[in-house]
Formats: structure tokens, C-alpha cells, sequence
């Protein structure tokens, strides 16, 4: 499995040939600048909301690379109004085999509107099942005992958590999340690209690896591979 990051909460990740894009800000993102949009795979986008700062590019990306958005029905409705055709409604727990692997939609504790100020639904966090390894990705929400469901359910090979705090949960509350998961790979998103939830990366380190867990930042553009 390969994980490629382009800023802020937004990653590629490939799975057995297929590219999944989680969340992609980057046209507007000042530490994505290198990142080329129209360069990027991509056979899903998965949206978690309906903030701005986690569907910007949806829509370019979308009709440049011909994936399927998989989101929430009321963010399939405002694309489905903007004459997208290309998208599949799910909700949470609701679970879709797709030929990589399987996505199932999960809590998040947070907010959604759509820049245009409809309503975004409820927001969502996605668990990604596949012969190549399992992983949370959590989307924007508050640490959440609801995350305990998601730890019993699979066994989780790592996780995509926010960590930046302000909007989301910090590194104190991703931290005890781990736990929640029961998986001790956590790979940090949304911090830094605002003045809001912008962290101490030394110090995010230093207190997971106290804890005993792992945090893994990824520089943007970087690409790593993950084995099962
Ligand atoms: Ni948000
Ligand atoms: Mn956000």
C-alpha cells in the first residue's frame, strides 16, 4: 500500500493498482503549492464533510482523473445539482465492497456545510478494509468513545488522525485514541496549515513515542509504502 500526502488532510493512498483520494485541499493550501492537482491519481475520492478545506479540489480532480466521489447523500445531492454524475451516496455504516476492498462509513464528531452554506450532512470518518491491510481514516471529529467501535470491529493496521487541535482533536486526545483503535500507527493530519492548529511536530513526536505509539508526519509530496 502506498500512502502519498498533499497537505493538510488530504491523501493518496493505493491499494492493489486502485488510487483513493481522501479530502483533497490543495490549490489553495500555501505549503501544497508544488503539488499539481492535475497530476494526481485518482479512481475514488472519499469526502469525510463538507468544509472547504476538505472538498476545494474535489470537483477538478474528479472530472480530470474520472473517480467516483464516494461522501454522504446531502454532499452527493449539491454535486449531483452541479451536474456531476460520477458519485456514490453512502452514510454511516454503511459499508461498499469495491474491487480493491471494501469502504465503511463511521462517526465523526464534528460539523458540515458546503461552502455555498447547505447543509453538509453529518460527517464521517472511513474505515478501508483490503488483502493489503486495514486503516482508519478519521476525517475532522473530536476524540469520540464511538472510536471503540471501530477498534472491535477490525483490527486496524494504522490510522489517519487529526491532530492540530482547535477544529478537531489534538495530539493528547489522538493519543488516547490509539487506544479507542487499538492500533498504535497513527499517521497526523490536519495541523499547520492554518494559524489555528498549527503544532510543535518535536513535541507531537516526543509525546507519542512517550506513550508508547507511533506518530508518522509526512513532508507534503512525500510517498511512502506501508506493508502489510
Ligand atoms: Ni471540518
Ligand atoms: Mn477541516
Amino acid at each position: 500500500m502506498n500512502i502519498s500526502y498533499y497537505g493538510h488532510s488530504c491523501f493518496g493512498v493505493e491499494i492493489n493498482g486502485k488510487h483513493l483520494l481522501f479530502d483533497p485541499f490543495i490549490s489553495e493550501n500555501e505549503l501544497a503549492k508544488n503539488i499539481d492537482i492535475q497530476s494526481i491519481k485518482a479512481d475514488y475520492i472519499l469526502v469525510s464533510h463538507g468544509h472547504r478545506d476538505h472538498i476545494l479540489d474535489v470537483e477538478s480532480i474528479a472530472k480530470s482523473s474520472g473517480a467516483q466521489i464516494i461522501c454522504n447523500w446531502e454532499i452527493y445531492d449539491w454535486y449531483s445539482k452541479k451536474g456531476l454524475k460520477n458519485i456514490h451516496p453512502m452514510n454511516i455504516g454503511g459499508k461498499i465492497k469495491l474491487g480493491f476492498g471494501s469502504v465503511k462509513c463511521v462517526v465523526a464528531v464534528h460539523s458540515s456545510q458546503l461552502p455555498d452554506g447547505t447543509y453538509g450532512g453529518h460527517p464521517m470518518g472511513f474505515v478501508v478494509e483490503s488483502n493489503e491491510g486495514n486503516f482508519y481514516y478519521a476525517g475532522d471529529t473530536g476524540l469520540t468513545y464511538d472510536m471503540k467501535l471501530i477498534g472491535e470491529y477490525r483490527q486496524i493496521d494504522f490510522a489517519f488522525l487529526p491532530i492540530g487541535d482547535n477544529f478537531t482533536m489534538g495530539v493528547d486526545n489522538a493519543i488516547i485514541a490509539c487506544d479507542f483503535i487499538n492500533c498504535n500507527q497513527i499517521i497526523g493530519m490536519h495541523y499547520n496549515t492554518f494559524n489555528d492548529i498549527k503544532i510543535e511536530a518535536n513535541e507531537a513526536l516526543l509525546k507519542f513515542e512517550r506513550a508508547g505509539r507511533h506518530l508518522k508526519l509526512l513532508n507534503i509530496g512525500e510517498t511512502i509504502t506501508i506493508k502489510h
